[in-house]
């Protein structure tokens, strides 16, 4: 900082001698993020290029990966009017709950906006403000064993009552030729909004809806809904291990890199991981659809994170260069080359760099404008609770507390007196 201060200050001197324009100061922002995988590494080898160009630097606050516990974070700073951050990664559902305390990046991002994906920008303008720009956006896939499937000669399951088949003959195969650690099946099955993205895919291939309908109705509460999480209760402990109801994305990774697990549920970013140097399936797999329930569609659920820049953010100029550069194409492309990750920007799935490093994301284009979306804009700034109501109405089905049928029954009546007159 204190160089960053002579410096301007020499540079205003010299510039005096030539111009009237004042150089601008360079500042020190503050990027918050939660980290999955080597996200922050990434981050960090792309900031030098930022503070390159603009003469700013970038300092990573990092957060865990779990996307309630970042939420829950950012909105006790909000709240607090804490001007240490300047610029937040924010998850797609969030942006009707904390819309009101970062800036409109309309004017900012006019040249760029018609770049995006029309259904991400709407799903971060609120009332007519742009709360945040998207960086990249996900839907959740099956990863499958290759390798193994082929020793079995079993297909790529379309249908959850196949792939639970499919990873018992396997699992029970491999563990009689020695491999104990190994399992059928890893989700995220932790209470968290991760759980909320795997049981809406159940519930929405099964044809049991999408909890809350974009209409605003309550809907969890119907029989096919209660088929799919009964279905996924007897994974736990057959074909997942007990551990799994305590599973976020990365420890369903750890899972899977190391060999032991037939099936994994979950984002993109775990395919270039898979493929690294120090995993053991690397070359050992591909993805596909999510199975579907009887009679059902596969449904993926929609994810994805955005960039805001924080309204208490004292440099808000810089702040918001720093959100286009993130947001930017060439920004994107490094993501989606190094780190699987979907562009939000559509002329990047054509991109023949980005086809040939990593060709899980022209695959996933169809399954992404596909995704379900969930619940955050039906209930707006009571989405939070509507997750958290369902996540653990899931969990307590799955960790053996009550049947579904009596959970989203009660969870039908929570919800009805969450909604209120409205949402
Ligand atoms: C992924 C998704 C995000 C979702 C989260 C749940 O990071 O991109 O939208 O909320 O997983 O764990």
């Amino acid at each position: 900082m204190k160089f960053n201060l002579l410096m301007a200050g020499l540079l205003s001197g010299a510039a005096l001698m030539t111009t009237t324009a004042l150089p601008t100061l360079a500042v020190e922002l503050h990027f918050v993020s939660g980290s999955t995988g080597d996200d922050l590494a990434f981050y960090a080898e792309e900031f030098k290029k930022f503070t390159a160009s603009t003469g700013d630097t970038v300092t990573i606050v990092p957060m865990p990966s779990s996307t309630t516990d970042q939420f829950a974070q950012y909105k006790l700073w909000l709240a607090a009017g804490n001007s240490d951050i300047d610029v937040y990664q924010t998850d797609v559902i969030w942006a009707p709950q904390l819309a009101d305390q970062f800036v409109d990046l309309t004017a900012a991002a006019k040249d760029v906006v018609k770049d995006h994906f029309p259904s991400i920008v709407a799903s971060q303008t609120v009332n007519g403000k742009l709360v945040a720009l998207p960086a990249f956006t996900d839907a959740g896939v099956l990863y499958y064993r290759k390798d193994l499937l082929a020793k079995y000669k079993q297909p790529v399951p379309k249908t959850w009552d196949e792939m639970a088949k499919t990873a018992k003959i396997v699992q029970d195969g491999e563990r009689a030729a020695g491999n104990k650690d190994i399992w059928g099946y890893v989700f995220q099955g932790n209470a968290y909004e991760g759980l909320t993205c795997d049981a809406l895919e159940w519930v929405k291939s099964y044809g049991g809806g999408q909890i809350v309908e974009p209409d605003g109705s309550i809907s969890i509460n119907n029989p096919k809904a209660v088929a799919a999480i009964e279905q996924a209760k007897t994974w736990i402990n057959t074909i997942s291990p007990p551990g799994v109801l305590a599973y976020q994305e990365e420890e369903s990774r750890g899972v899977w890199q190391t060999g032991n697990a037939v099936f994994m549920r979950n984002w993109p970013y775990a395919y270039s991981l898979g493929n690294g140097a120090d995993s053991k399936v690397k070359g050992l797999f591909d993805v596909s659809a999510l199975p579907s329930g009887p009679g059902g569609t596969p449904a993926a659920t929609l994810g994805g994170w955005n960039i805001a820049v924080s309204k208490y953010s004292k440099n808000p100029d810089a702040a918001i260069k720093l959100a286009l550069f993130i947001s930017s194409t060439e920004f994107q492309k490094d993501r989606a080359v190094t780190r699987s990750a979907l562009p939000t920007i559509a002329a990047l799935y054509d991109d023949p760099d980005v086809v040939k490093a990593q060709p899980i994301v022209p695959n996933m284009k169809n399954a992404f404008l596909n995704a379900v979306a969930r619940p955050s804009r039906g209930a707006g700034i009571k989405y939070n609770e509507v997750s958290s109501d369902f996540w653990s109405a899931v969990h307590d089905t799955l960790s053996g507390n009550g049947s579904a049928a009596a959970n989203l029954e009660t969870l039908e009546a929570k919800l009805t007196e969450l909604k209120g007159a409205g949402w």
